[in-house]
Parts: structure tokens; sequence; C-alpha cells
């Protein structure tokens, strides 16, 4: 079945809020939902087996970093989850990466988060101490997640068109950062429309606050998927 639809970023603070929204959705319609780091300590597996008995695909986004062996042993668990896609930080290492994808197996996604978003050149430079440019770095990680035979990568939509051209039309770029035309920023900076994201080829957006913020978060919902997938 196509997977092909924006993921709901589902960052709330309990089980029980996550249980209201998406009771507010038609029964049979299948989502893809991303869990969080602030959701996941606060619920644990249960609420990744929770919505998975829904029918839902989940992108559980941990950001794991750590030695090669342990972030192998937990991805072994996260996979005993069923979870559809997860991820772990690129600056772990190629080493990091591979043991990750051997302890995850091939089926369910993986993709590396290059430069965080809230991360700006001077902060890479200063804090990292690498000395290239912000698009430099990302595009670097882009390559050594493909080397580590990794799904793709998070990224701005932004660098979508030069991640693609540094690695393969395959390789997936998965898109937070992302509002409808007039909708409110928040904290997001550099943000697209779903369409615009569409059009310098985004695969998946990931969208929070326009939707789960919205007075009807349903209607908010269909809006952009009509015009991500339209
Ligand atoms: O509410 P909003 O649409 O801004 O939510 C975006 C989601 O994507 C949040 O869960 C945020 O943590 C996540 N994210 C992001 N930028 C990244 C990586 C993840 O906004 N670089």
């Amino acid at each position: 079945m196509n997977e092909s639809r924006p993921i709901i970023a589902l960052d709330f603070p309990s089980f029980d809020d996550v249980k209201s929204f998406l009771a507010r959705f038609p029964e049979g319609e299948q989502l893809y939902v991303k869990i969080g780091m602030e959701l996941y300590y606060a619920a644990g597996p249960e609420v990744v087996r929770y919505v998975k008995k829904l029918g839902h695909w989940v992108f559980l986004d941990l950001k794991l970093h750590d030695i090669p062996n342990t972030v192998k042993s937990a991805m072994a668990v996260l996979a005993n989850l069923g979870v559809d896609m997860t991820n772990v930080h690129a600056a772990g290492g190629l080493e990091m990466m591979k043991a990750a994808r051997e302890g995850l197996g091939s089926q369910p996604k993986l993709i590396a988060v290059t430069q965080l978003t809230s991360t700006s050149q001077e902060q890479m430079q200063d804090n990292q101490n690498i000395q290239t440019s912000l698009a430099e770095s990302v595009i670097h990680y882009a390559g050594k997640a493909a080397q580590a035979a990794l799904n793709g990568v998070v990224c701005s939509a932004h660098e979508v068109e030069a991640i693609k051209a540094a690695t393969t039309d395959d390789f997936i770029c998965l898109t937070p950062g992302i509002r409808p035309a007039g909708s409110d920023l928040g904290d997001q900076k550099r943000v697209m429309t779903p369409s615009a994201a569409r059009a310098v080829g985004s695969d998946y957006i990931v969208v929070g606050r326009p939707i789960t913020q919205a007075a009807d978060p349903v209607a908010a919902y269909q809006a952009i998927c009509q015009e991500w997938q339209s």
C-alpha cells in the first residue's frame, strides 16, 4: 500500500493525549505518525504497540548515537516493536550506522540526521570544529549514510536537491519544517509549503503543530494531504 502521506508528529506529553487525538480520525484511515523522544520517554514501547495495533505506520524518531554495539542491540529491540522507520545521528560514524542497520534488519527504513536544522553554520564551526560550510557537512554525512546502506536522511527541504544530486534518486529525504501557506511558523525558521517540498523532491514531509494544534486537526490534515499528493 502507498505510504506516501504526510507524517504527523505526535508531539504530545502523554499516552492519553495520543489516544484522543487519533480517535478523531475516521476509522480505517491509515496514518503515518512520528513518535519522538518526549512521547516515547513518557509512554514507552506501549505507545508504539498501540499505534501499530490501530494499523498506522510508525516513524520512531529517537536519533540514536552511541557505540556501535549498543546501537546495534537497541535497534534489534526497536525492530521487534515493528516500527516502520527509525533514525540515528550520522555523527555517530560509519561503523555505528552499519551496526544500526545490522541490528534493525533490512525491512524497516533507517535514516540519519545530518546536521540538525537548529544548528547554524557558525555554531557547527565553533561547537563541532567542522570548518566547512553547513551544506558541505550535510552532503558529506548523507554520503556516509548511503555508504552504510541507510535509506536516507532527515533534512531541511532546502537541502533536498543537493542531497539527491550527491546520492541517488531513491535516497530518502524526509523533511520537517513544513508549513501550509499563511500558517504560524512557531520556532521553525526555514520552512516550505507541502507543494513546494514535493516540487523539490522531498519523499516524506513531517508536520506537527499545523495539524495537532489546529481547531479541526482532521480537516487540517486532509488539506495538507491534498496539497502534498496533488
Ligand atoms: O510542529 P512542527 O511541524 O514544527 O514539528 C516538526 C517535528 O519535526 C517536530 O517533532 C520536530 O522535533 C521534528 N524535527 C524538526 N527538525 C529537524 C528534525 C526533527 O522540526 N531537523
